[in-house]
């Protein structure tokens, strides 16, 4: 018996029409945004993984985005990243995903290598790069690898700088991680290439200082990305939607800008990329907010807009975007095609049913799952009615 998001009523606003990748078909364009919540170790799903992603599911969105996952023990940003570099740990994915889909909602996966921004503190344990407190208590210290020897920061390990050699394990490494997504039943593939994490940092000028086929001009530097893409595209059956995360722009001036965006949008998408995210910013020590940049509501969604419109590839909106209104508006203005929400939904697990609510659209609660809408909708109307006592 299907408990969840019992029949609902034909969808009246555009947040809540389905949504077509390839073969996959999103109940509603609210999407969980990848969230790393360092809570693993060895990369195995564990309890709270699994409690985390259900709950969000059980709240109503179309598509859960589960975060960035290792493609290799050495591509994990932290000690308590997710993994799916082994065999062994598509069984815990394989439950996280039948829970996310017991609820309705698609599963996407996030693929991911660290490259300098890796050997660091989880970040609810500084978000920095590891102390020797840190390695006393246990935590593993490593060498991470990037396009150049260039540390993130100051005092952050100097990265070995990828070899041919490395750079051809790093391809098949994003494919094998991909196969095992889908054999554990994965919907959706989410390529990372924003935030200053490997494929990012090939990317953009700040991190690539190489003169090899991979660095240099921006086509030199798009290459690896392009490369993974194209090789995932053929490694995954035609059904399989495939999207990439992006950084729009470094917002620093000599790094990645939202020009070279629009062409990295449109060389993805001629390479079977089905949906840009666009995120921004990871290449400054505390991420976007050290630049000279104006955070405000919905700020990145100019991105998802131009990059949706100039090259006619479909995009997903994140970054401050609080309320169900802000979000259909930014669909009904043709901004984006579907609205990922970060961590109002760690404040709230179902903000998706709450938004929906709170617009008037569901007053009757037959979207929450049956158990909690048939006593809820009872327990709306008797608080309606229930005479208040005087003062
Ligand atoms: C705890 C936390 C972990 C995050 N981890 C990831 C991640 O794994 N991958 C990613 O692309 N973005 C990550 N982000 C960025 C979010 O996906 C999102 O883009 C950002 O929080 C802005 O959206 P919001 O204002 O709705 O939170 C993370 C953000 C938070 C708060």
């Amino acid at each position: 018996m299907m408990l969840a998001q019992s029949e609902p009523a034909p969808a009246s606003i555009k947040l809540l029409e389905p949504f077509t990748l390839r073969g996959v078909e999103l109940p509603n364009r609210i999407v969980m945004s990848p969230m790393a919540m360092y809570a693993a170790d060895e990369g195995e799903v564990n309890q709270f993984h699994l409690t985390h992603y259900h709950k969000v599911a059980m709240g109503g969105v179309g598509m859960v985005v589960v975060e960035q996952t290792a493609v290799s023990r050495r591509g994990r940003i932290t000690n308590g990243c997710l993994g799916l570099w082994h065999d062994g740990q598509i069984e815990g994915m394989r439950r996280l995903v039948a829970g996310i889909h017991s609820f309705g909602a698609k599963a996407a996966i996030q693929i991911n290598h660290g490259g300098r921004k890796g050997s660091a503190q989880r970040a609810w344990q500084g978000n920095g790069a590891l102390t020797a407190d840190d390695i006393a208590r246990g935590e593993e210290l490593w060498v991470p690898e990037g396009p150049s020897a260039i540390a993130f920061a100051e005092g952050w390990p100097i990265p070995d700088a990828m070899s041919l050699d490395d750079i051809a394990r790093l391809r098949a490494d994003f494919v094998a991680t991909a196969q095992r997504a889908l054999q554990a039943g994965f919907d959706v593939i989410e390529i990372h290439l924003a935030h200053g994490y490997l494929l990012q940092s090939f990317l953009t000028p700040l991190a690539n200082k190489r003169e090899d086929i991979y660095g240099g001009s921006l086509e030199k530097r798009m290459r690896l990305p392009l490369e993974i893409a194209e090789d995932l595209r053929s490694a995954l059956p035609e059904s399989v939607p495939i999207i990439a995360r992006i950084s729009a722009t470094d917002w620093v001036e000599g790094g990645w800008t939202l020009d070279d965006s629009v062409v990295l949008a449109a060389e993805l998408k001629s390479r079977g990329i089905d949906l840009i995210d666009c995120s921004s910013g990871g290449n400054l020590l505390r991420g976007a907010t050290n630049a000279s940049l104006a955070r405000g509501p919905g700020y990145q969604v100019p991105f998802a807009d131009r990059i949706r419109n100039e090259v006619g590839v479909p995009t997903m909106a994140v970054g401050m975007i609080h309320s169900g209104a802000q979000a259909e508006q930014i669909l009904q203005e043709g901004k984006a095609d579907l609205i990922a929400i970060g961590r109002r939904m760690l404040f709230d697990p179902f903000w998706a049913l709450h938004a929906v609510h709170e617009m008037g659209l569901d007053d009757d609660f037959v979207r929450w799952p049956k158990p909690y809408g048939w006593w809820l909708e009872k327990w709306a109307r008797s608080v309606m009615t229930t005479p208040q006592t005087p003062e």
